[in-house]
């Protein structure tokens, strides 16, 4: 029996699969924000309600530079909060250095850690509060194998503080690590690294320069857009909830890429920034994230920035699977620019900010394409020879393929 009862037509424009998908979900979210222009300035009261010493992590230069990090280091000591300092942190962050935090954390005696930079920095800092609480390595911790250890409360809490609107890890309990020797990147996923208290305050972006705002958009853009192409459930309220986030992006991107200074691009990207990469997206579609598990790879072996290798990828992913998605991508195409042709108008949306490069012009090596493959599937293929990706499966040969088309 129909739900709707004999004698009712479905209505034509709806799929039937509409009708018998069973949507379900476990949503969790104990983060709070604290979002504005100039919130920041709050760092040293939230920081006395996290404890009573931290590990500040943070990059190699930049807040130094800007003189955020002396402002936000006075800003802790007056409030009565002793600071360690834990600094250098540097694209796609090394479990070795990881590890070293982590006993600088242990040995200090840190009651928390807080992260200020942008997502390597914010995952470090996460990667480090289990470091230095948990035994072994932080390698030993990631989730990709078959036999990984559990992250359990002891973690220290955390504060992430995002300078870049991108990654999103200030929204949610998942670290991506690289191990340095084998060159494979993966991640830990646990609900005890989510951050307690995350600032998000979008005058520290003004200062990021066109090309990082361009590639960290497209990051923010890919987070949503692969469990929304690949969903093997119809839930309208997530996919319109997505489409409104990457609408959110489309617009602001290129306004943020042209000027800078433009805060009020700034404040849309850092909170799509965080919903697009949180437990709030996709809920209920069961899609993959195969996009960056190909991507992870490239990062991992030649160390460029994530964005920078999602943008070279993109247009190849999406042309190399649009026949199965073929429908998906038409409403996507004509709910975000009003095109039936969708790759066609992101490609031309990305390359009109200016910051489409090849793997070629972005130096990476076209002997490896294999070993990156097979990296690739070993890392995510939960055991099995391929990765999902959309309706396919993707073996060895169809990644070799699309890191051959971006090339
Ligand atoms: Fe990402």
């Amino acid at each position: 029996m129909w739900p709707w009862g004999s004698g009712v037509q479905i209505p034509s424009f709806t799929p039937i699969h509409f009708y018998l998908t069973m949507i379900e979900f476990n949503f969790y979210w104990p983060t709070r924000f604290v979002f504005g222009r100039a919130k920041i300035r709050n760092i040293g009261k939230l920081a006395r309600e996290m404890g009573g010493k931290m590990l500040l992590v943070t990059g190699r230069s930049s807040m130094r530079r800007t003189g955020i990090l002396d402002m936000v280091i006075n800003s802790v000591k007056s409030s009565g909060v002793e600071v360690v300092l834990f600094e250098g942190i540097g694209p796609n962050p090394k479990a070795e250095l990881i590890d070293e935090g982590g006993k600088i954390a242990k040995d200090e005696r840190c009651e928390f850690v807080t992260g200020i930079g942008g997502g390597s920095v914010m995952d470090a800092a996460k990667g480090i509060a289990i470091s230095a609480t948990h035994l072994g390595s932080i390698w030993e911790y990631i989730n990709s194998f078959s036999e990984f250890k559990e992250v359990t409360s002891l973690a220290l809490p955390l504060m992430e503080v995002p300078t870049v609107a991108g990654t999103g890890s200030e929204g949610n309990g998942t670290t991506v690590i690289t191990n340095e020797k084998t060159h494979e990147k993966s991640f830990v996923k646990s609900e005890f690294i989510f951050p307690k208290v995350s600032i998000i305050d979008p005058e520290l972006t003004l200062s990021v320069p066109p090309e990082i705002t361009g590639e960290c958009g497209v990051d923010i853009i890919c987070h949503v857009l692969e469990p929304y192409l690949t969903a093997t459930s119809q839930f309208s309220a997530s996919f319109r909830i997505t489409e409104a986030i990457i609408k959110v992006v489309v617009e602001s991107l290129p306004v943020a890429v042209k000027d800078g200074s433009n805060i009020n691009a700034r404040e849309n990207l850092s909170w799509a920034a965080t919903l697009a990469c949180s437990p709030f997206r996709g809920l209920g579609l069961s899609g993959t994230g195969p996009l960056h598990h190909i991507e992870h790879a490239v990062s991992g072996w030649f160390d460029i920035s994530h964005g920078a290798g999602l943008c070279a990828l993109l247009p190849h992913w999406l042309e190399y699977i649009a026949d199965d998605i073929s429908e998906r991508l038409r409403e996507f195409g004509m709910e975000i620019f009003g095109e039936e042709d969708a790759i066609r108008a992101l490609r031309k949306w990305i390359e009109g900010m200016g910051i489409y490069k090849t793997l070629g012009e972005l130096g990476v090596d076209k002997k490896l394409f294999n070993q990156m493959a097979v990296d690739t599937i070993r890392v995510c293929g939960r055991g099995e020879d391929f990765i999902l990706g959309g309706t396919r499966k993707l073996f060895v040969n169809d990644i070799t393929r699309i890191y051959e088309n971006a090339f």
